[in-house]
């Protein structure tokens, strides 16, 4: 079909109390717009066009990869203005309507919208809230017909008893949308030109008007204030919970899980509470997460178990690998299989060999560490000089004793073994015990000083 899709998102937002503009406001860590963007773009090839108010550039720029045509609508002054606005570049001949603070519509429900509506009809989407306080309500006729969507603040008293609501979103062919529209006047409370009110002028032509009345109704809850962000975000999580219980994983408490990216999970993982996972996350078979756990941008391969507390982000952590509790992995990450890594333990930009152990207190950056290496508590890579950073690699088999600073660029062979609390500045040969510390003596018959 020959399709525009036209997205509405020039409102000021007003209610939001904020100086951002209320469709960049996040929903599972993505702006709004960017949720009804993706789904249009499941529907359509051509660009969505998009409606933003004329004096803030800050939309367009938030969104300068997405392939996008704007259109500025210098005034917000109203919804049917804003449509006002686009009409120059509309090119096809049916137009799909969305809004751009009500991001959960799916594109399955769209695409029934545009195929099950008649031709040379209008077609839309309502829904029955259960507090259908401040949308358009939806007047019926006596046979059950549309016939008019009354505003909240429009509305009587009667009329706001109405549980049927405007989700704003319409399929309706070009050649009416271009008679209609100036035919909309702003005689109204708001003094506004409503896009709703094409309802009723096509109602009065005895145009057909095609609805779904939608039974997952949160799926057209909008954003008008924080309050109704929190609900939109907590619809939003709850059904990607119940999604991935659905194909196997178990949580301890589906309330308590946020993911804000997209997520792919193998079976038998365990997700205990408090956990986000953000932006590309992979997850393999038989893992499991601990509380207040944050996984960014991360891959796990099987058997990985991460405690609780710990933050990995742009790292890779493969096969039976056991990560804190309270570790902190940093970005460009590696860790072969079956290392473990402890607690306060941090790894930045590092490769982390096969069997490695790091298990308490320990800062290991731009470093290279061999298999079955074991680092005591308190070593310290120490790779940064003040203004460059610099590499530290240790061989297979090296064995770090406690309290160790390695003082970067600097290599420990393979098999060394590095004495408790020494300070490194030279390479450490193979096979052989370093130690760089003062040695231990003691003085006999001494007294230590009294006050008088
Ligand atoms: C609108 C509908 C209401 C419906 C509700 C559903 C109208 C008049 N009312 O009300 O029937 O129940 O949505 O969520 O349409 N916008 C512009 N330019 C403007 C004004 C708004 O682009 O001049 C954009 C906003 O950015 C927003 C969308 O249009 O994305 C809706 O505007 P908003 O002011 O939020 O309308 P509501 O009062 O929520
Ligand atoms: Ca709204």
């Amino acid at each position: 079909m020959n399709l525009n899709v036209v997205i509405l998102a020039a409102g000021q937002g007003k209610r939001m109390h904020s100086e951002i503009p209320k469709v960049l406001h996040l929903l599972a860590g993505k702006p709004l717009l960017e949720h009804v963007i993706q789904t249009a773009t499941q529907l359509v090839s051509s660009e969505a066009l998009i409606v933003v108010h004329g004096q803030k550039g800050e939309i367009p720029q938030f969104f300068n990869k997405l392939k996008i045509q704007w259109v500025l609508q210098n005034e917000p002054l109203g919804t049917g203005h804003a449509l006002q606005c686009a009409l120059p570049y509309i090119t096809s001949d049916h137009v799909l309507i969305l809004y751009g603070d009500v991001p959960l519509i799916t594109a399955a429900i769209l695409q029934e919208l545009i195929t099950q509506t008649p031709k040379n009809s209008l077609g839309m989407i309502t829904a029955e809230f259960p507090e259908p306080r401040g949308l358009g309500r939806i007047l019926r006729d006596s046979s059950n017909h549309i016939i008019k969507i009354i505003e909240d603040k429009d509305a009587t008293a009667a009329q706001k008893n109405i549980s049927e609501i405007n989700s704003g979103i319409y399929f309706i062919p070009l050649a009416f949308l271009k008679k209609w529209l100036p035919a909309i006047n702003n005689q109204n409370v708001q003094k506004e030109y409503y896009l709703t009110d094409i309802v009723a002028l096509a109602a009065n032509e005895s145009i057909p008007i095609y609805s779904i009345q939608l039974e997952r109704w949160q799926e057209v809850l909008s954003v008008n204030d924080c309050l109704q962000l929190s609900f939109v975000e907590r619809f939003y999580q709850t059904n990607k919970a119940q999604q991935l219980m659905q194909q196997g994983v178990t949580f301890s408490d589906p309330n308590r899980f946020d993911l804000r990216g997209e997520l792919h999970i193998g079976q038998d993982v365990l997700i205990d509470i408090n956990v986000i996972l953000e932006g590309q996350i992979t997850i393999g078979n038989h893992c499991s997460i601990g509380a207040n756990v944050l996984l960014r941008n991360t891959e796990l391969k099987d058997y990985v178990q991460v405690k609780p507390n710990s933050i990995i982000d742009g790292a890779i952590i493969a096969e039976h690998c056991v990560i804190g509790p309270f570790a902190r992995i940093r970005p460009e990450t590696v860790i072969a299989a079956e290392s473990h890594i402890g607690n306060f333990v941090e790894i930045k930009k590092s490769k982390i060999g096969y069997k490695t152990k790091i298990n308490h207190l320990s800062y290991i950056g731009d470093s290279v560490v061999g298999n079955q290496v074991n680092i005591g508590a308190g070593t310290i890579t120490c790779n940064y000089d003040g203004v460059n950073k610099h590499q530290t690699h240790i061989g297979d088999h090296a064995f770090i004793g406690s309290n160790t600073e390695l003082i970067a660029p600097v290599t420990i062979g393979e098999g060394a073994t590095i004495g408790a609390g020494s300070t490194i500045t030279k390479d450490a040969p193979p096979y052989a015990l370093t130690l760089a510390r003062v040695p231990q003596c003691t003085i006999q018959n001494w007294k230590n000083k009294k006050k008088e």
